[in-house]
């Protein structure tokens, strides 16, 4: 099963896609409503009201390359099957807003996969002009990486410097690490209804 990183991987290349320079990825788990919400924010090209409801139907893309575009669908698709569901807010010109949410201890709510990871790599793929802002919530203190003030605080030092990517992924690590923990017992406690 496609694990959550890699929609967010697929969600952020749309934004990529759409000329975005600033991309936000917020995280919020929340046990106690037991709802898992994740939401992309881009400031890129947008999309006409109607462009966007069509969007949910695997059978519009604006690519060239192939007919069908199928992340939105696909993520739709699992948010659903998790008693969860994905609305698009877009405004042509602005910027778009895909909120997803799921059930946090569903059976079939896709794992996080690697978090950490996935951010970083996306953090270290983006040009000069392209910043990331990153938010966990729900579990302990809200964390927040915004790229372009890591960019300032580095002052002219690229965020590809060795000892910055040391950082980038060590703060990473540390934030997701919670969030990863809270993912793999929502995981033991659907194992344990199931033996
Ligand atoms: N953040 C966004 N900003 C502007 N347009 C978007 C955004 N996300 C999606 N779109 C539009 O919606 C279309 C469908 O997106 P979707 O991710 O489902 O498929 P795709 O990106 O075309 O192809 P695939 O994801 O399968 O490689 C895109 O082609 C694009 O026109
Ligand atoms: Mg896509």
């Amino acid at each position: 099963m496609r694990d959550i990183s890699l929609h967010i991987l697929d969600l952020a290349q749309n934004s990529v896609a759409a000329q975005a320079k600033r991309v936000g990825i917020y995280l919020e788990m929340d046990k106690t409503r037991d709802i898992l919400t994740l939401v992309i924010d881009d400031d890129g090209r947008g999309m006409s009201r109607e462009f966007a409801q069509k969007v949910l139907s695997p059978f519009t893309t604006t690519r060239t390359t192939r007919k069908v575009g199928l992340g939105l669908p696909m993520m739709l698709e699992r948010a659903r099957a998790a008693e969860g569901d994905l609305t698009i807010e877009s405004e042509p010109g602005k910027g778009t807003r895909v909120v997803i949410t799921m059930r946090l201890s569903h059976i079939d709510r896709p794992p996080l996969g690697d978090l950490d990871g996935t951010l970083l790599t996306l953090i270290l793929m983006a040009g000069d002009d392209l910043n990331y802002t990153v938010r966990f919530t729900g579990i302990g203190d809200p964390f927040e990486l915004d790229t372009s003030q890591v960019r300032a605080v580095l002052d002219g030092v690229p965020l590809s410097d060795p000892d910055a990517i040391a950082w980038l992924k060590e703060a990473l690590a540390e934030a997701a690490a919670p969030y990863l923990a809270i993912d793999s017992q929502a995981t033991d406690l659907i194992r344990e209804d199931n033996t």
